[in-house]
């Protein structure tokens, strides 16, 4: 069943189906420090509960930290009447929510978000999961939160370039399905749009409405893969560089790329993708990457095992999106030269 996400006013929806219950927090060393007191301020009931800590950060979503989670939970007894608690970003719910859905087989969570990146990604909608041999999110399952609990108070702690690396999904939201919120964000020119609780439970509720159609993701959901076939390859290689870019900061390239795609395969309108461009040298003006193009197709072919075209969600229009187009080697070497200076 579909989580039901709860935003501030009913937070008392979770501190009631939590305050008879054990609980174990799944956080990092960040949302440990930072953001136990605000979620214990709105749910009491998390006050007593014990804590698994992770390294932070993406590079940590892997089998190890997954196997150290798994071996808190064991020493610490947790069984089926237990609910996890995964406090962090789309890091912590990923691997939280994997190592819940699999231990016993099993065992209820909960996740709540602090990052704008998780709350209008990771933290809803069923997938779980750790990267596996450098390749993101290989390993998983389809596991949804009981509660998501969505909160700006979240975002107070969070840096400007957190803030943008969520933003990029916002904008994903609106390019694949609201030619409103397109308008409001494509001429911003700072991220307070982004972060106000309005635009983010609009923004939750687009990708929601892709999830329900189609939970297991294999056709319509593929939407909101868009600008993440270039944008997860740009970030795969970026994490073995010295620019390490954010996955909102990769994404937000794939989605040029992909527009440019877009443009050569569906016509979809060149005012759109130029109006990305515009945008993305408002608010992210330092975002690039630094290595080939070449680089970029191996890998996309590599991750996704084809050999002469693969498979892309791209946009016929804003708000018109188009799942499994194959797309050519050629043709994705001719997107990428957008970014030749
Ligand atoms: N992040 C894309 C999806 O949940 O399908």
């Amino acid at each position: 069943m579909a989580s039901t996400i709860i935003f501030p006013n009913a937070a008392h929806v979770i501190q009631l189906y939590l305050q008879h219950k054990e609980i174990v927090i799944i956080a990092d060393a960040r949302t440990n420090g930072f953001c136990l007191a605000t979620a214990c301020k709105y749910i009491p009931a998390l006050q007593d509960a014990r804590i698994i800590t992770i390294p932070a950060g993406e590079e940590n979503k892997n089998l190890l930290s997954a196997e150290w989670i798994w071996m808190q939970m064991q020493s610490l007894h947790v069984h089926k009447d237990y609910v996890i608690v995964n406090l962090g970003g789309g890091t912590v719910t990923d691997i939280g929510g994997f190592c819940a859905s699999t231990f016993m087989r099993g065992i209820p969570f909960i996740n709540i978000p602090s990052t704008l990146l998780a709350m209008n990604d990771a933290a809803f909608g069923g997938k779980t999961g750790i990267n596996f041999m450098d390749t993101k999110n290989t390993i998983g399952t389809f596991a949804n939160a009981e509660y998501v609990f969505i909160h700006p108070d979240f975002l107070n702690t969070l840096s400007p370039k957190q803030i943008a690396n969520g933003a990029a999904e916002s904008i994903k939201h609106a390019l694949i399905h609201d030619k409103k919120l397109w308008e409001l964000y494509k001429n911003a020119t700072d991220f307070t749009h982004f972060t106000n609780l309005e635009n983010i439970q609009q923004s939750i509720a687009i990708k929601n409405y892709f999830v329900q159609l189609d939970p297991l993701d294999v056709n319509e959901r593929q939407s909101l893969n868009f600008g993440h076939s270039i944008g997860h390859a740009i970030e795969s290689i970026s994490l073995n560089s010295n620019n390490i870019l954010l996955h909102g900061e990769a994404i937000l390239l794939g989605m040029l790329a992909e527009l440019q795609l877009s443009e050569t395969i569906y016509n979809c309108p060149a005012i759109v993708r130029k109006d990305a461009e515009a945008l993305k040298n408002r608010l992210y003006p330092t975002v690039k990457f630094t290595f080939s193009k070449s680089e970029i197709l191996e890998k996309l072919l590599f991750d996704k095992k084809n050999t002469d075209t693969i498979n892309f969600s791209l946009l016929k229009n804003i708000a018109a999106p188009m799942v499994k187009t194959k797309v050519s080697k050629e043709q994705v070497l001719q997107a990428l030269s957008i970014f030749d200076a």
